[in-house]
């Protein structure tokens, strides 16, 4: 048994707990971070894998993610481009290949005015919603009691313009189908990103990456935690009341202390018991928040063969299983890289096959878009969060249909001592490190002011 106290004990190393630690740490207070995993960084994990650097989680950076992009400033890390140089491909719903360049999809003249027209009206709906505050839309509840699909349907009879719109924010954001979300949700998603055209903008939401990866952030903040940080130390019980919180880990670690951050995903916090038990509301808000579901494919080429061919990489299909895929080829690498996304329904499907099927399945689905080399990668590897205990789907959690302007007002209130920090309750940059870390802040600086 290893008894000690601090200041604050904070649940999960990923970024937003990190950067929390940091934060308390830098003004004097005392810290300890427990995670359950045995490396630090969550959802972000660059790793190598069949002599290949690959991106597990996170990694992308945008120009409007202030937060991160003033943590990599501090932690001196450099990011460089996304590959993006030459045509896109499209494939439409009868298999006809296109390419392109420009955010919208080489689709009929009718149905790129019905994209256009939906497109402004979603930046016109997002730019009414104060991401922090998304329940105060002046439609939030007739807006989060419509799924974002049966909202696209009333909007138009084009069904080419319905799939790409849901596209953008179901299958390659929210990672959920558009029937499982409400209207108000998918606006969350624009409004966090700045807007809906941003999202839709892939030079704009995937533009940079990190030299030496994502990770990288959390590795730099864990080395400022120093011995602080406790590894494999899953928390499975918080006693708390007025006086503070006593926390127990695996291993026979006890933590008391004034606060604690639970700064993991949503659905977790359900993984540990407390005493007394939480709220009627928490018990029933955490309830209406789940994890998307979505398979992140990497297959790495002698070289970035498409390149030759004037392709950038980057590709869209709602009617194909990997619905998008980048260039995802290292810094200074000389091999090429290819990252595929699988989403939701599509992504239940093939984890019914045999992972060789599957994964014929998925480089067919490359093989559509660029072609018979496709199918050879030197290596191949998917992300399978899903799996993850210590996560449980990818990429991040949301409310179900009506869940955001019920319960949404208190997804971040404090109860008693224990305040909660995480991509998946921030507003600007909801779902991304960004988010993170802005939330990792955020409550840093609460508890700055309540404890010094
Ligand atoms: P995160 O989940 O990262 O960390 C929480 C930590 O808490 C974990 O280490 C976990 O093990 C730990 N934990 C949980 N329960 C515990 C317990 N009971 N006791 C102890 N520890 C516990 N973002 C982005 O900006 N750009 C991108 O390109 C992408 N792409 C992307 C792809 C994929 C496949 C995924 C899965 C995710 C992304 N994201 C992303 C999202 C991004 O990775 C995510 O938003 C952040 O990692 C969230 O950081 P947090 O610190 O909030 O949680």
């Amino acid at each position: 048994m290893t008894e000690i106290t601090r200041d604050v004990v904070i649940v999960g190393a990923g970024p937003s707990g990190l950067t929390a630690a940091t934060r308390l740490k830098a003004a004097g207070l005392t810290v300890a971070v427990l995670e359950a995993r045995d490396r630090v960084g969550g959802r972000t994990w660059t790793d190598d894998i069949d002599g290949a650097t690959l991106e597990i989680g996170g990694q992308w950076v945008s120009p409007d993610q202030e937060g991160l992009l003033e943590m990599l400033e501090e932690l001196g890390l450099e990011t460089f481009d996304r590959y993006r140089e030459g045509d896109s491909l499209y494939i439409t719903k009868s298999g006809e290949l296109t390419r392109f360049t420009g955010d919208i999809f080489p689709v009929a003249p009718e149905t790129e005015a019905e994209l256009v027209r939906l497109i402004e009206k979603l930046d016109a709906m997002a730019a009414e919603m104060d991401p922090d505050r998304p329940w105060e839309h002046p439609r939030a509840q007739e807006l989060d009691t419509v799924s974002f699909e049966a909202w696209l349907a009333n909007e138009t009879q084009d069904q080419e313009a319905r799939d790409n719109i849901a596209l953008f924010i179901g299958p390659a954001m929210l990672t959920k189908p558009a029937h499982a979300f409400s209207t108000l949700q998918a606006l969350l998603m624009a409004s966090s990103a700045g807007s809906f055209t941003n999202l839709v903008d892939s030079d704009f939401i995937l533009d940079k990456r990190i030299i030496g990866g994502m990770q990288e952030v959390s590795k730099r903040l864990a080395a400022a935690v120093g011995d602080d940080l406790f590894l494999s130390s899953p928390v499975r019980r918080i006693e708390h009341g007025p006086e503070g919180v006593v926390v127990h880990a695996d291993g026979g670690l006890q933590v008391s202390a004034k606060r604690v951050v639970l700064a993991h995903a949503p659905v977790l916090y359900s993984r540990i018991s407390f005493e007394p038990p939480l709220p009627r509301r928490q018990h029933q808000l955490h309830q209406h928040l789940s994890m998307g579901f979505v398979i992140k494919v990497h297959a790495v080429y002698d070289r970035p063969f498409w390149r030759e061919q004037g392709l950038s990489g980057t590709v869209f299909s709602p009617y194909q299983l990997c619905h998008e895929a980048y260039d995802n080829t290292n810094h200074e690498d000389e091999r090429g890289t290819l990252v595929a996304f699988v989403s939701d329904l599509n992504a239940d499907g093939v984890f019914e096959l045999s992972a060789e099927e599957r994964k014929e399945r998925i480089l067919d689905s490359l093989a559509a878009y660029f072609g018979p080399e496709a199918k050879n990668p030197v290596v191949y590897y998917e992300s399978d969060w899903g799996s993850e205990e210590w996560t449980r789907g990818a990429y991040a959690a949301s409310f179900d249909l009506g869940g955001l302007h019920r319960y949404g007002a208190e997804v971040r209130t404090p109860v008693g001592p224990i305040h909660f920090s995480c991509s998946d309750i921030a507003g600007a940059g909801y779902q991304h490190v960004d988010g993170a870390i802005r939330m990792g802040k955020l409550t840093a600086d609460q508890l700055i002011a309540d404890l010094t």
